[in-house]
């Protein structure tokens, strides 16, 4: 076996975000740049040697290079065995399940989940624990740590291998299996809904759905559970076909980004239901005809209906949220009588909760919903959630909702990113905020008496962690509440989110335009931290 051992220096910007490492493609085309992240996350790994990892992407550019150098790296290191999707392929929610099936060590994944592909697009890799989770912040400051201190990386000289292929080889010492990058999801998904009754309502030809993986990883996933699994018929997937750079559009499954689908959806002779899920498949969108399903709401809907479905049907131990989603589920737990989680953003905060059975159900505002049957949020299972709920109660998304509103109130929400503004003003924003939050409690702004203001921090119940400064909070006296955080994933300058959110239980009041309900909060949010100044913005970039 031939192992070189290859000389390198540190790169001072490997920091994990939110999700793993995000940067453009051309920062991981820089000489040793992947290969010194991968290095330390092999270093991190104490006991990897001799394991099984498994390793897939979202397809992207530079997935399948990046995916040879891995696999060569990963031979020299002593692993045992790898799992790899056929052509380099899994998306994020197959990956976290083929880890826990097969109860590896952990995976490695490629993605940079809703941003854009191509050549100058991003690129990202991120490092799952032994649960299919993304890695607990202990692990990826322990990855972060020993990026600033490699000084070499171990490779096996080989040649590229066939992935392109199902069956095993070996590379070196190390154990390749190439596996069905679908299958084994398209059982997952069969073991937890009603696949008769979801069959019953897609070929009854009085239901039409259009799923839109926007030319991303679920593509073949849901042609194989749509339209050969449950019966629709073809076509009802739109870009469902892979492309490196998905078609030069950005794989976010909102309604700024999906809008071919919300075209088709509020068009004349809409379907009744529509989906979009991102460049891993681990988002979602909902649509109805004509009809938004907000996120946090559709976290909401499947907490109140999950009896309806076969997997959740014995009742739910809990649920949780990032704190940013609006407190819609918090009413049905509440209700239900079940524990409700609030926790920072992020998928890997949900871990621990799902590990210990203290939830079965999480959720997040950013188009982002799952369940303990898998460590990942997971797109495909949510509208698989959605169809089954549909064809057991035999109503339209529309329906659904309103009555979901009409029994615990309507908590009005949207989120406004302003995309890639200045670093320096938006750390300036965000310190201005800090330095109100003393003395915010009891101050009066119009209508609005402010009933508590902090910077977010979160213990958790498990492990006893502590997360620090997860975003700033105002809350208000009537239930209302304005968010202000950085975003942890964007490649360029920073991202500001702010949230907003305001609870109206008079179902009169329902139809109300999102936006106009929540402008006097909006109005609120510029006075107190002078965003147009700050991000020289007049509007922001996308607004949800
Ligand atoms: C964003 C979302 C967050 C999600 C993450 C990964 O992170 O807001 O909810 O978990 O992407 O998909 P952010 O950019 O806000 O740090
Ligand atoms: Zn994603």
């Amino acid at each position: 076996m031939n192992i070189k051992t290859v000389s390198t220096k540190p790169f001072s910007d490997q920091k994990p975000g939110t999700s793993g490492l995000r940067k453009a493609v051309p920062v991981f085309q820089q000489p040793h740049y992947l290969e010194n992240f991968i290095q330390s996350i092999f270093d991190s790994l104490p006991g990897c040697e001799g394991q099984t990892l498994v390793l897939g992407g979202d397809g992207r550019y530079y997935n399948r290079i990046a995916i040879q150098t891995i696999l060569k790296m990963a031979a020299a290191n002593g692993i045992g065995e790898i799992l790899v999707g056929c052509g380099g392929i899994l998306s994020t929610p197959a990956a976290s399940w083929i880890i826990r099936k097969n109860q590896a060590f952990g995976g490695i994944i490629l993605s940079a989940s809703h941003n854009p592909g191509g050549p100058n697009g991003d690129l990202g890799v991120k490092y799952n624990v032994t649960n299919g989770g993304p890695a607990p912040e202990k692990v990826t400051e322990a990855i972060y740590a020993r990026t600033k201190a490699i000084d070499s990386y171990k490779i096996l000289a080989a040649a590229d291998v066939n992935l392109d292929q199902v069956g095993s080889f070996k590379l070196g010492t190390m154990s390749v299996e190439v596996i069905d990058s679908v299958e084994p999801y398209v059982e997952l998904m069969e073991s937890l809904f009603d696949f008769d009754k979801i069959k019953a309502l897609l070929t009854s030809g009085n239901f039409k759905m259009c799923m839109d993986s926007l030319h991303a990883v679920t593509g073949p996933y849901a042609h194989a559970l749509f339209e050969q699994r449950l019966g629709a018929p073809a076509g009802t997937v739109v870009n469902g076909t892979p492309k490196e750079d998905f078609g030069g559009g950005h794989p976010d499954p909102n309604l700024v980004y999906a809008h071919d689908l919300v075209e088709i959806l509020f068009g004349d002779d809409a379907p009744d239901f529509g989906a979009a899920s991102d460049g891993d498949g681990d988002r979602n969108m909902v649509l109805g005809r004509q009809f938004f399903v907000n996120p946090s709401d559709s976290l909401a809907v499947l907490t109140a209906n999950a009896h309806l479905i076969p997997a959740y049907s014995q009742g739910l131990a809990g649920v949780a949220r990032s704190m940013p989603t609006s407190a819609a589920v918090d009413r049905v737990a509440a209700a239900l009588g079940i524990d409700c989680y609030e926790t920072p953003t992020g998928w890997k905060f949900f871990g621990n909760l799902l590990d210990a059975g203290k939830a079965t159900l999480c959720g997040e505002e950013s188009f982002g919903t799952g369940s303990n049957h898998v460590r990942e949020k997971d797109g495909l299972w949510a509208v698989l959630f959605w169809l089954n709920i549909i064809a057991a109660r035999g109503e339209s998304v529309e329906q659904i909702v309103r009555s979901h509103w009409q029994k615990y109130g309507k908590n009005f929400y949207s989120r406004h990113d302003y995309e890639e503004v200045d670093s320096a003003k938006a750390r300036e924003l965000i310190e201005g905020l800090l330095a109100l939050i003393p003395e915010m409690k009891g101050k009066q702004f119009g209508n609005y008496e402010v009933e508590y203001s902090d910077d977010f921090s979160y213990t958790d119940p498990v492990d006893g962690s502590v997360s620090k400064n997860q975003g700033i909070r105002i809350g208000f006296t009537d239930g209302s509440r304005l968010v202000f955080r950085l975003s942890g994933t964007g490649t360029k300058g920073a991202t500001l989110r702010v949230y907003f959110e305001s609870y109206e239980p008079d179902a009169s009041k329902h139809d109300v335009d999102t936006q106009k309900a929540l402008a006097p909060l909006i109005n609120l949010a510029e006075e107190i931290a002078q965003i147009k100044q700050f991000t020289q913005r007049e509007f922001p970039t996308v607004i949800t």
